[in-house]
Order: C-alpha cells, then structure tokens, then sequence
C-alpha cells in the first residue's frame, strides 16, 4: 500500500504494483507516458459512495460526473455497478447513451447549452438542468416548435464559499453558475406554467476538490430554503434534490482526510432539518461525484528523458508535460510522485520534474524529494484518474496517450495510443496550396 492507496503496492524487484501489475512492465509494454486505470478500485469507491449516502426513507441516486474521465471502459464500468450520470455537453451526452446509461438515468447540466444540445437532450429524453432564465426561453421554444416534453430542473447558485481554488469554485456569489436563489421562483413559476415543461427538481454544484464538509450543510441549508418556498409558494412538490459532485480527495499525505460519510452526514443535516420542520416528502436526492469515484484509480508512467542540474535547481526532463497532464498548471495542484522502478530506495535529493512542452509553466512538480533519478528511469503520477487524460491535449504536436485497465491482475488497453497519422488525420491543405 502507498499512503493511504490500497490498490497500489510494491514487489520483490522493488517495482510499483497497481491492481497487482508490475507498473515497470507495463510502461515496457506500452511505452510511456501511459495512463494505467484500477477497475477494482473504481468499483470498491462507487460502492463506497453508496453506502456512505444511504439513508433510510431516501431514495438516493449517484449520477458519476462524466467530465471527470469519460474513458468509455470507465463509464461501462459506472454503468455496470448501477450508476446514472451527470453529463455537460453533447459528447458526454452521446458517450453515456453510447455504454448503456438509460435516458432516464441522466441529468444534463452544462452551463451554456447550444440549441443542438438541448435538441439531442430533449430527443433523448433526459432530465435537462437548466442555467439561465434565458436558457428556459431558448427551451420553450424549442418545446413549442418541435412538440417535445422536456424534463426540467434549474440549478441553483447558493452563494457559499467552498475553500478550493478559485477555478474549482462554482457556487460563489459572483461565478457564472446557476441561477440566483432569489430568481429561483420566479423561473419555477415560469416552468410550471409551461404545458411543455415537467418540473422534476433542483440542483447545485458548489465546487471540486472540497475537503470541509461544512460548505455542504452551509450550501444545502440554502437549497432547502428553495424548496420549501418552492413548496409554500407555488405548490411545487420536487422529486429530487441534486446536491452535486466535489467532494474532495487526499492527494498528499498532508491532505486533510475527509471521509465521504462526512459529506454525506452534512448534507443530509440539512436535508433532514428542512424536511422535518416543513414536513416536507423526503425526495429523491441526487450526488453526483466524479473525482472521488475515479480520482485515485489512476497513475499516469513517464519516462525520465534527461537530468539537468542547473545552479538553482536540478530539473528532470520527462516524456510528458501539462499537454498529458494538465492539473499542476491549471490549478497548482499536487500530484505524489514515486519512482516506479526504484520503490525501495529512500529519497536523497530535492528535484523538480520539467514537462517536455516549450512552456516556462510546464513543470509537473516541483522541489520534490525523491531517490536519485537517471535517465530512463520511470515515474509514476499518482490519483490521476480524475481531470487527467480527459484533459490532456495535442499540444506541441504530440499524440495523446494510451490508457490500460489493470482488471483482476490482466493488462488490457482501453485506448490506443494516438499516432502522427492521428495528428493530421483532420487537417486538410487546400489544393491552392499544393503547388
Ligand atoms: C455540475 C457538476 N457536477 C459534478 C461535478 C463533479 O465534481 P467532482 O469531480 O469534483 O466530484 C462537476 C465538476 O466540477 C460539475 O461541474
């Protein structure tokens, strides 16, 4: 076990093990960079997903936040443990629909839908979150054209502060998410009235990688509120409540440990205190977590390039960069970093590991200790899993990645690695050019 990473282990060769495969093999076999998935674990943080939010007298749904990784293997996976799914854009859409979620078991949020998107939600069927006031005009329009019936919910800007980094921060005051609580009604009403529209429920999201459980008490308190004027105003008796994703995952040994129950106890303080009060019909509650299902699944193999000591800093040159993993760029974010093929030896030096793509900001990690690292040596990447590959890029020209799925001690690629041929496969000279 690495920390607190049951799937991860070492062997007598002193090689990283994930799911009980040799990490040092598999980046022979496939080269590197190589993302390597954990079925297991997928699974073992689903289920335990589900038996930390389970309460008597609620009918509780986890809808796995498809942006996190939408690896269709992973999505299958979700789909086979009995999962639904939070989806944000036409892709995620269509990869749901395309591994086997039932239309009914989808909820699309996304926080600026085209007409072709909200066009293939309603032909699908699924439950369509809505953003904006202007949103659910553009939608009653469409309803009236086409003679659709559209399942409707609206989400709900609760106005907290969650204490993660601002660019994971989606239920401020300011953010661009949702619509105000006091637009709430007005929007409802205006929904209801709509013989096209089916109200369903209501929805937040207040953030990613949230490590207090107490933003969620703070923030469902205030959804509550919704729902009981909801109630008391217009009559409206919502199915379901949707509290959202972000629950937060330990990335270093320093991380503050929250279990999931914590979060599942806050939010259902909440959730309780209002039913009871208002005597309220306890509705379905919706969560929709992504990191904290797939987040420590994963660990992404690179390939030491080039050590280089410079007088202010030793920089080791990977095959890799913010182009295959884009988080320590995006949000300063923390990845552990071990060294796959010497797991046994202790660390001696303080290194900075540099990306391989022509940008000042690409380093992946940086004053890190580790055992004294050459050239060829192999480094793995911790808890990848969620916001890796899915955000990894083509830039600088290279081809994305593969990704292998370690199943039960077996090896199996879940996505070929990408080629020059892919590259260019989009690219068109036109034939004014050719001369
Ligand atoms: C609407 C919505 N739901 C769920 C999630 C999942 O968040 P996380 O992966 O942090 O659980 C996100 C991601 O930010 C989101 O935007």
């Amino acid at each position: 076990m690495i920390g607190h990473r049951p799937h991860l282990s070492v062997n007598d060769e002193g090689h990283l093990e994930i799911g009980g495969v040799d990490a040092v093999g598999l980046a022979e076999t496939y080269k590197t960079p190589l993302y390597v998935t954990d079925e297991e674990r997928v699974r073992t943080r689903y289920r335990e997903v589900c038996a930390a939010f389970s309460r008597s007298g609620y009918d509780v749904r986890v809808k796995y936040a498809c942006k996190a990784n939408t690896s269709l293997a992973v999505l299958r996976i979700l789909r086979q443990e009995g999962a639904g799914a939070d989806v944000l854009s036409e892709g995620e859409l269509r990869a749901a629909l395309h591994v086997g979620f039932r239309p009914e078991d989808i909820i699309f949020t996304g926080n600026n839908k085209s007409d072709e998107e909200l066009l293939l939600a309603l032909e699908s069927g699924v439950v369509i979150n809505l953003d904006s006031l202007h949103e659910l005009e553009r939608l009653k329009e469409l309803c009236a054209k086409r003679r659709f019936k559209a399942r409707v919910s609206f989400r709900i800007n609760p106005a907290v502060s969650p204490k993660t980094h601002p660019h994971l921060a989606t239920g401020l005051k300011e953010s661009k998410f949702g619509i105000q609580q006091g637009e709430a009604l007005e929007a409802y009403r205006a929904a209801a009235e709509d013989r096209h529209l089916l109200v369903e429920g209501i929805h937040m999201h207040i953030g990613s990688q949230i490590l207090d459980p107490e933003v969620y008490e703070e923030a469902a308190t205030r959804l509550m509120e919704t729902v009981c004027s909801l109630k008391e105003e217009l009559g409206i008796d919502l199915g379901f409540i949707d509290v959202g994703g972000g629950f937060g995952i330990r990335y270093s040994e320093g991380d503050r440990y929250v279990s999931i129950k914590e979060f599942a106890d806050a939010i259902f303080a909440a959730i309780d205190r209002a039913v009871e009060k208002r005597r309220l019909k306890k509705p379905a509650i919706f969560i929709e977590p992504g990191r904290y299902i797939v987040g420590d699944s994963t660990i992404l193999l690179v390939k030491v390039n080039t050590v280089k000591e410079t007088p202010y800093r030793k920089f080791i040159g990977v095959d890799a960069g913010f182009n295959t993993l884009a988080r320590p760029l995006l949000y300063n974010a923390y990845h552990e970093v071990v060294v796959a093929n010497r797991m046994k030896e202790r660390p001696k030096e303080v290194v900075t590991i540099a990306g391989n793509v022509c940008e000042s900001g690409d380093i992946l990690a940086c004053d890190r200790s580790l055992p004294a690292v050459s050239e060829g040596d192999i480094l793995a990447f911790l808890d990848t899993g969620a916001y890796g590959f899915i955000m990894a890029s083509q830039y600088n020209f290279r081809p994305r990645p593969a990704v292998v799925l370690v199943r039960g001690g077996v090896d199996m690629v879940i996505r070929d690695r990408e080629s020059f041929e892919d590259l260019i496969e989009k690219e068109r000279i036109p034939e004014e050019l050719k001369s």
